[in-house]
């Protein structure tokens, strides 16, 4: 028996714990090539409140109302009909919102590196982690001595980014909500830290911590901060364009009043996916698995235990009460 959270209703605004049921759910015995999965870390992330939204587009999955949810997941094989897998294998898969799966063998990958954290390769050292290397690397094509912001600067990505950046001889400014984790992002190496939730426009604040203006803007937010970055971009900026929280809950968006800053800066936007450079996976476990080792960056989680407490952390995590990433513990 697995106990699986289905997406009971659409929500509107910010999640309820109404729009998620946990069911018992019987679970088969194994055929060749399956495998069993234990569950011991959920990972929690911002696309899962997008892929409640009602929205047809070729490369988007959404969520169906009255199916099983899905997220990365950390788990250990505990039953196997499959030869690549033997029982107490780590491995990593989608699998996600429930405490146990029975899975065919393709769907999982064994975790590269024994020797770290297995809930790593849910954050720095896996999808978030890899958001901002290929964001800042091959999406913003950094130089050194080049000034980037980078907005939602306090969670996953955004302190990756953070750390990878001035890890590359960037000048860098992180926004994030509230005194405290703007402390936290300065504490992980950001020159200047903007709180977006004191008084005061976003355009002016960045002018204020920019007087020369940005090269390059990683957008994790969008909105008001998107508007802010366009105001004060350089000639041929880059914009890597991760995300853009501020839309996904929200029943209004922000008006722009900086389209036009494209054109008359030549600025350069450019939407992605983690997903989009596969030849680019090799060199990101290299160099993220040996910084971690050498100590060169620094893991913030923000953890809650139980499966029951799943739909309570996206909660959490779409109001800003995670720092670094955003995990369930089972
Ligand atoms: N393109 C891709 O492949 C890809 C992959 C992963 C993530 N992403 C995107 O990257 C962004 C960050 O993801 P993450 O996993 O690292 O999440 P995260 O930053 O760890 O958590 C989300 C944070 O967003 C901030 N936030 C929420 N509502 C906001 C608002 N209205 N205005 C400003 N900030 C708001 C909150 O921080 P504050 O307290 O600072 O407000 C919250 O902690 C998201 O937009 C996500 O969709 C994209």
């Amino acid at each position: 028996m697995a106990r699986v959270w289905y997406f009971a209703s659409r929500p509107t605004g910010i999640p309820t714990e109404s729009n998620f049921q946990l069911r018992d759910v019987d679970l088969p015995t194994l055929s060749s090539g399956e495998v069993r999965v234990r569950n011991r870390w959920l990972s929690v992330d911002p696309y899962m409140r997008l892929r409640m939204l009602n929205i047809n587009r070729p490369d988007y999955l959404p969520y169906r109302i009255g199916e099983p949810l899905h997220g990365g997941a950390v788990g250990k094989v505990i039953e196997s009909q499959a030869s690549e897998f033997a029982v107490g294998d780590r491995v990593i898969h989608s699998f996600g919102w429930r405490d146990e799966w029975v899975c065919p063998a393709s769907a999982l990958k064994v975790l590269p590196a024994r020797d770290l954290p297995e809930q790593l390769f849910l954050g720095i050292l896996g999808m978030p982690g890899l958001t901002a290397y290929v964001g800042l690397m091959h999406v913003s094509e950094i130089k050194p001595g080049e000034t980037l912001f980078v907005s939602a600067a306090a969670g996953a990505v955004g302190s990756t980014v953070v750390q990878i950046a001035k890890l590359m001889g960037l000048t860098v400014i992180g926004s994030a909500g509230g005194i405290a984790k703007c402390e936290f992002v300065r504490s992980i190496g950001a020159d200047a830290a903007i709180d977006y939730k004191t008084p005061g426009t976003m355009i002016d604040k960045l002018a204020a911590a920019t007087p020369q203006g940005i090269d390059v803007y990683f957008d994790n937010v969008g909105g008001n901060h998107l508007d802010a970055a366009l105001a004060n971009a350089r000639n041929r900026a880059r914009f890597a364009m991760c995300g853009m929280i501020s839309d996904y809950s929200s029943m209004t968006s922000d008006c722009l009043y900086n389209l036009k800053c494209i054109v008359l800066a030549h600025i350069r936007l450019q939407g992605f996916y983690s997903t989009d450079f596969p030849d680019r996976h090799h060199e990101f476990e290299r160099d993220m698995t040996q910084w971690v080792r050498d100590g060169m960056l620094r893991i913030h989680e923000t953890i809650r235990d139980g499966l029951e407490s799943t739909p309570a952390a996206l909660i959490s995590l779409l109001e800003g009460f995670n720092v670094g990433k955003m995990l369930v513990k089972l």
